[in-house]
């Protein structure tokens, strides 16, 4: 495949991140909480889907404790805390799910799908695990949830904890492996080793986990061609039901962005061109054993209908309760995050309150805007969703950026829709800002 468009030698520079939201979380503001709290006290007004059906319910539970942190990682996580704090910590999500049970917005619905992320989920115990189960099932319960999702990190995995997560109704197991060369997870600081991402996959396969999905991510410091081919062929060895492969961010935040600043802003990271070469690499080694590429990052074993159901619902306006420390919700077309300290969380929760810190109400544009975007990772576009659902012609609306995308290579325009080529995929996150309002473009 040529993918000569793609050789830039841009440099993944400190502040690189991925589009996983419109408008930008920096637009979201205290002034609009509000607004959430107005939509989670009403009947629900999510847009229905484009065949009328009622938008699906999600909910979302950040688990913020990690054994070590990697030094890539910028999620909210806590490596220091005691069983005390856990326990106080899940007692508070538990609360904050029984809060939200009593919203008028969630009365009478049931979750189609539950995420459990982190964070390390599969940190906390087998016991820990069931207790807060049984509180949260005192007030709600997802027991005819299409899809329960729950990540994990391998040296994390014992088979009793494997067990209990397959008999809380987990359907799909998500485990970060990375990589499998132990001198590049050791120096970016994760916590395991090959020989546990191997022992924990196989005791997952005995348990009988409906769908197995591992992570992996191209651009850890250190790689090179051969370790990151050796990587790909050892994780198709072990078939698994789902890939995912991250191309390396340097957010802010994070340990390696701090060293980089540090040395006057080298980066330890490979640059974008090398990073795309790999992805590519596992793409088509994949597709060559029969899996179906099914969006800029994922990766699933043979049909696309078993693909990842709460992505393909969020990206198309499903209402999601985010809970946890600093944690993003969806609810009623109005976007929310929690408070993103452990105490601005833990406090309001304790004295009966939701911990909401900042939010937006979307407008019907923006809506538009941010499911075309979002569905544009996976690769096309159909036309006739957009029509039925927001009354839009997108072909039309979007035409010049439609264009200009078939210009440089990266789409081709269909009759109904748009695809996007390999090149396209590749590199989508720094295509979508053209669609964005002018107001958002520089933002983040
Ligand atoms: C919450 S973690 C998964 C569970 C567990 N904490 C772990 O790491 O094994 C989600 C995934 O985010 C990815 N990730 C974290 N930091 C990243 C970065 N800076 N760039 C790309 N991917 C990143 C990793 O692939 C990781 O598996
Ligand atoms: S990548 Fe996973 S294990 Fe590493 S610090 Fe982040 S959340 Fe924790």
């Amino acid at each position: 495949m040529n993918l000569d468009i793609l050789k830039d030698d841009a440099k993944t520079e400190v502040g690189s991140y991925f589009v996983t939201n419109y408008p930008p979380y920096s637009a979201w503001k205290s002034e609009h909480i509000p607004a959430a709290e107005a939509v989670l006290n009403a009947q629900p007004s999510a847009r229905p889907d484009s065949n009328g059906s009622a938008a699906p319910l999600g909910l979302y539970l950040h688990i913020p404790f990690c054994r070590k942190r990697c030094k890539f990682c910028y999620y909210r996580v806590y490596t220091g805390k005691n069983s005390s704090d856990v326990e106080r910590y899940l007692a508070a999500l538990a609360k904050e799910i029984e809060l939200y049970a009593q919203e008028a917005c969630f009365q009478g619905r049931e979750f189609d799908f539950v995420y459990f992320g982190g964070g390390t989920p599969s940190f906390i115990s087998a016991e820990q695990l069931h207790r807060l189960i049984e509180r949260i099932n005192e007030h709600w319960s997802w027991s005819n949830a299409r899809e329960v999702t729950f990540e994990c990190e391998p040296g994390t995995l014992r088979k009793k904890k494997l067990q209990a997560i397959r008999d809380i109704g987990v359907t799909r197991l998500s485990i970060g492996i990375e990589h499998f060369d132990d001198e590049i997870l050791e120096s970016n600081g994760r916590a395991h080793q090959s020989p546990e991402i191997i022992r924990a996959y196989e005791w997952a396969r005995e348990i009988g986990f409906d769908q197995i999905n591992l992570d992996l991510i191209a651009g850890m410091v250190g790689d090179t061609d051969a370790k990151w081919k050796a990587t790909v062929e050892k994780t198709l060895e072990m078939e698994p039901d789902f890939l995912t492969i991250y191309q390396m961010e340097l957010p802010q935040n994070t340990e390696y962005s701090r060293q980089a600043k540090g040395s006057g802003g080298t980066s330890p990271v490979a640059d974008w061109a090398t990073k795309r070469g790999w992805i590519n690499y596992a793409f088509e080694l994949f597709e060559s054993a029969g899996y179906v590429v099914s969006s800029a990052n994922t990766i699933v074993k043979a049909v696309k209908d078993s693909d990842f159901y709460y992505r393909s619902a969020l990206w198309r306006g499903a209402d999601m309760v985010g809970t946890g420390v600093a944690s993003f919700s969806h609810v009623s077309g109005v976007h929310y995050q929690n408070a993103d300290s452990w105490e601005g969380y833990l406090g309001p929760i304790e004295n009966g309150s939701l911990p909401l810190s900042r939010a937006l109400p979307t407008t019907d544009h923006q809506a538009l805007i941010r499911e075309l975007i979002l569905q544009l990772k996976e690769g096309q576009l159909d036309a006739a969703y957009f029509d039925k659902k927001f009354g839009v012609d997108i072909l039309q609306e979007f035409k010049q950026e439609f264009g200009s995308l078939e210009e440089e290579g990266f789409a081709l325009l269909r009759d109904g829709g748009v695809e996007l080529t390999r090149a396209g995929m590749l590199c989508v996150d720094g295509l979508l800002p053209r669609f964005f309002e002018p107001q958002f473009r520089e933002m983040q």
